[in-house]
């Protein structure tokens, strides 16, 4: 991305802190500003920078829908995720006729998709502000066009069909200080059959090795600890650049070597490597740095070969199977979790007693599982095969039940570890306890306070409550 556009979103940040300054002259008071976060990490990172130009435009963030300017982030990955938004907006727009002045806008996954945008249009016209994922950086522009007084009462419609490249240095307001994710690419190229990702992203970008290293050399300097690297398939970092741009990216596995190594940093997590092509060079480079997260979440959707072949995953069963036996032999003490997803069209339940088998073999310490949902535009809402609500509902319930019971039983045998938790909030449930993720992921509560928050503690697992654990301070580990 070019000079210009960075001084133009300068300039626009600028006008928009001016009429932010006014509307605070007005109400006499600061203006707050909220975003709700749908979707996954990339999305919270995307809020993040929204955040931090809001807070740079003169707002106040809040965590409360009330906010005088008020944006949803959105996800489409499932359905369910669509009617999430559909329900939060059909409440928040009343809110308006009390303050006029409040902006609501929407921007994300889902409103790449024109029929969510229309939708909007016809049925929630209070919406002030409507953008995607591909134009995200030029929010500012977007902020200051909708707090003008000449677009009062319109809705501004902003959407992309075309990624156009990257923007480097947008401001961001981090919603924990001591973590932070960093984007290392974006967008998507594999094309999984059932997955909306690729079409609401865009073609997969990676960032240039030393905007990432910069970045994450400044979130030290600013205090945080653990970083997460961020893309949809970390394993084709770099690959797909020009050969004589390669020197500029590397690949994955020593991107994340360097990472590790950047004073202040005490853990390194990933996501999302895929099956595919996880590399052996990979492996030995979280095997022989400790400061890389014990955690690798390796998305395994079917255990079925007729299944893994019509979602377009590239892998057998066999492959995965040898992959995570791979890992256990060189990193034992890595815990592997997994995406599953029951439902796919065609799927019998032969097949998902092929998915229980590798659950079985594998045994991840965690698993999120899905039923499939059908998404307009991809290959596999188009297959005639699709499953009955109620076939993949019971299949789901008994994928469910295996996965559980081996989360636990998995979770169960870390009794009496020690290690090295990092303390993320205050307990929700219990104000004398405080919450904590050790390097494999797995989640401790041990007594402690506010204090503690953004430290990296030792502590001993003592009690296992299902899938988490009571544990104590011990001095050291
Ligand atoms: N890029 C990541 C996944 C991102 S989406 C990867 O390939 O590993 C996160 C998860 O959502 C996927 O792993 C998949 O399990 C689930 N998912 C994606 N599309 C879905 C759909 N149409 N129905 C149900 N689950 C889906
Ligand atoms: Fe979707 Fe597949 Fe890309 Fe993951 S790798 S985002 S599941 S298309
Ligand atoms: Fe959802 Fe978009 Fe992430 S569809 S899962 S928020 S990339």
């Amino acid at each position: 991305m070019n000079m210009n556009v960075s001084t133009d979103m300068h300039d626009a940040l600028k006008r928009a802190s001016e009429r932010v300054r006014a509307l605070s002259d007005t109400l006499g008071r600061t203006p707050t500003a909220c975003v709700i976060t749908f979707g996954c990490q990339m999305n919270a990172r995307d809020s993040e920078k929204l955040a931090g130009i809001l807070e740079t435009a003169g707002y106040r963030i809040v965590e409360e829908e009330s906010a005088d300017y008020l944006i949803y982030n959105t996800c489409t990955v499932r359905e369910n995720a669509d009617n999430r938004l559909f329900g939060r907006l059909g409440a928040v727009g009343s809110s308006k006729k009390n303050s006029p002045w409040k902006k609501i806008a929407v921007c994300g996954c889902m409103m790449q998709e024109s029929i969510n945008v229309d939708r909007i249009r016809k049925s929630y016209p209070f919406v002030d502000l409507i953008f995607g994922t591909h134009n995200l950086y030029t929010f500012p522009a977007l902020l200051d066009a909708s707090l003008a007084p000449e677009n009062e009462g319109s809705m501004l419609i902003d959407v992309w069909n075309q990624e156009k490249g990257i923007l480097e240095d947008l401001p961001s307001r981090r919603k924990y200080p001591f973590k932070s994710g960093v984007n290392i690419m974006f967008g998507c190229n594999n094309f999984c059959t059932y997955c909306i990702v690729p079409y609401v992203r865009g073609r997969e970008r990676s960032r240039k090795r030393a905007d990432i290293l910069e970045e994450i050399r400044r979130l030290a300097d600013d205090g945080v600890i653990e970083i997460m690297l961020l893309g949809q398939n970390v394993n084709s970092y770099g690959l797909r650049v020009p050969e004589e741009e390669r020197r500029l990216y590397g690949d994955f596995p020593s991107l994340l070597s360097e990472a590790a190594r950047i004073p202040g940093i005490q853990r390194v997590r990933f996501m999302t490597s895929h099956p595919k092509d996880l590399s052996d060079d990979l492996i030995e480079v979280i095997r022989e740095n400790p400061v890389i997260a014990r955690h690798i979440h390796l998305p395994l959707q079917s255990g079925s070969d007729r299944i893994l072949k019509r979602m377009n995953r590239i892998y057998t069963k066999e492959k995965y199977l040898t992959l995570a036996e791979k890992i256990r032999n060189r990193i034992p003490d890595a815990a592997i979790t997994t995406d599953l997803i029951v439902g796919f069209p065609g799927e019998t339940p032969a097949d998902v007693d092929e998915t229980i088998d590798v659950v079985e073999k594998v045994r991840f310490q965690n698993a999120f599982t899905f039923i499939y949902s059908r998404r307009t535009g991809t290959p596999a809402a188009a297959f005639e095969d699709q499953v009955s609500r109620e076939t993949a509902q019971e299949g789901f319930d008994r994928l469910l039940g295996v996965v559980q019971r081996i989360a636990r039983e998995e979770t169960a045998k870390n009794a009496g570890r020690e290690g090295l938790a990092l303390v993320e909030t205050v307990n929700e449930n219990d104000p004398l306890l405080v919450t904590a993720r050790l390097s494999d992921n797995l989640l401790v509560h041990f007594p402690g306070s506010a204090e503690d928050i953004g430290k990296m503690i030792p502590v001993r697992l003592e009690e296992a409550c299902g899938f988490y654990y009571l544990g104590k301070r011990v001095a050291r580990v």
